[in-house]
């Protein structure tokens, strides 16, 4: 079997399978991640086959401990600031990177940065103390497919490809970290996510937004097709038409999916990715029509996500 209770037992087998050089599938607040211990160069371009994800776009680096980032990054104010207010959370930071570090080059082929984070999860947390090294860890899904906020939905992309999935139940956040550039003296938000521009403006002054723009160089990841279910998706519906089924968000007529029936962005958040995989069903629907999100707080970062499952994979 391949999902395991995240208990002791499961952990350990967890841990052994990591130092081994193989992949784990765990669970962070945000979604479930795809682990490699970042110091292995094999187990890390393991990541990448498993995925199917194209090798220029450079994974995250996760900590049990801010301090852990000394090693293999380069530090300001900055660091320490935004640590201190939002770790263990969900904010990546994209660092230069120590030259000769233990972390292997292929978490950032070709780049001389380095982002990390983290994760504020106690099965995440534990399996890092436990390990004593930094997971690289994507999100566990097949490359341009919807994150995974449950250890089905990482069954589901990977199964039996996979060694252990720690199951954490459901993720609490639902959606993946904000990822900001501290390697320019204005701070960038390449990824938006839970943590806004404004709480982080807050305390180091402005960040520009680098969203949607030419991101490919800054933020490979940021590839225009992602997050996509295999039906189509279309944006601002007031209704479903025929066959489609209808996500809405807030209280509204002919719903097949609400994200949150009070209208809470948060709450919209943690059930975005479920919602995704659950009604992308060829067999059911012909497409998935999404009543307008408000373009606010964590709306920006749903939004973000939805257009780009819009654009289709
Ligand atoms: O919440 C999350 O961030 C989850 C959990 C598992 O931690 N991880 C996640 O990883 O979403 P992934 O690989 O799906 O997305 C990482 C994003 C990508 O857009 C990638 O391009 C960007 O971070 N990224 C990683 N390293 C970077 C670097 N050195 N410079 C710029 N962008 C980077
Ligand atoms: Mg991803």
């Amino acid at each position: 079997m391949t999902i395991r209770v995240a208990d002791e037992a499961g952990i350990a087998d967890a841990v052994v399978h990591l130092k081994n050089g193989n992949l784990v599938a765990f669970p962070t607040e945000t979604v479930y991640g795809l682990g490699a211990d970042a110091t292995q160069d094999d187990a890390v371009a393991k990541v990448f086959a498993m995925k199917a994800r194209p090798n220029f776009n450079p994974l995250i680096v996760h900590v049990a401990r801010p301090d852990w980032l000394a090693d293999f990054a380069q530090l300001d104010d900055r660091v320490d600031v935004l640590t201190r207010a939002f770790w263990p959370g969900p904010l990546t930071l994209v660092l230069s990177r120590q030259p000769n570090s233990s972390i292997s080059a292929r978490v950032s082929p070709n780049l001389d940065t380095i982002a990390v984070r983290q994760p504020d999860h106690p099965v995440a947390a534990a399996l890092l103390h436990a390990l004593e090294r930094p997971l690289a860890a994507p999100s566990a899904n097949l490359s341009g497919h919807v994150s995974p906020t449950t250890a089905d939905h990482v069954n589901a992309d990977f199964g039996s490809n996979l060694d252990i999935i720690l199951d954490g139940g459901p993720c609490r956040a639902g959606l993946e970290s904000t990822v900001l550039d501290l390697t320019t003296d204005t701070a960038r938000i390449l990824r938006p996510g839970i943590i806004s521009a404004d709480a982080i403006t807050s305390l180091i002054g402005g960040v520009t937004d680098h969203v949607g723009q030419s991101s490919s160089v800054l933020s490979p990841g940021q590839l225009d097709k992602h997050y996509a279910p295999s039906l189509p998706v279309r944006l601002n519906a007031d209704a479903a038409r025929d066959g489609e089924a209808f996500i809405t968000f807030g209280c509204a007529e002919g719903t097949t999916f609400d994200l949150s029936p009070a209208g809470d962005l948060t709450e919209a958040a943690a059930n975005l990715f479920r919602a995704l995989r659950q009604l992308d069903d060829p067999a059911q629907y012909t497409g998935l029509a999404v009543a307008p999100i408000p373009d606010e707080g964590i709306g920006r970062a749903i939004n973000d996500r939805l257009r780009r499952a819009a654009r289709g994979r």
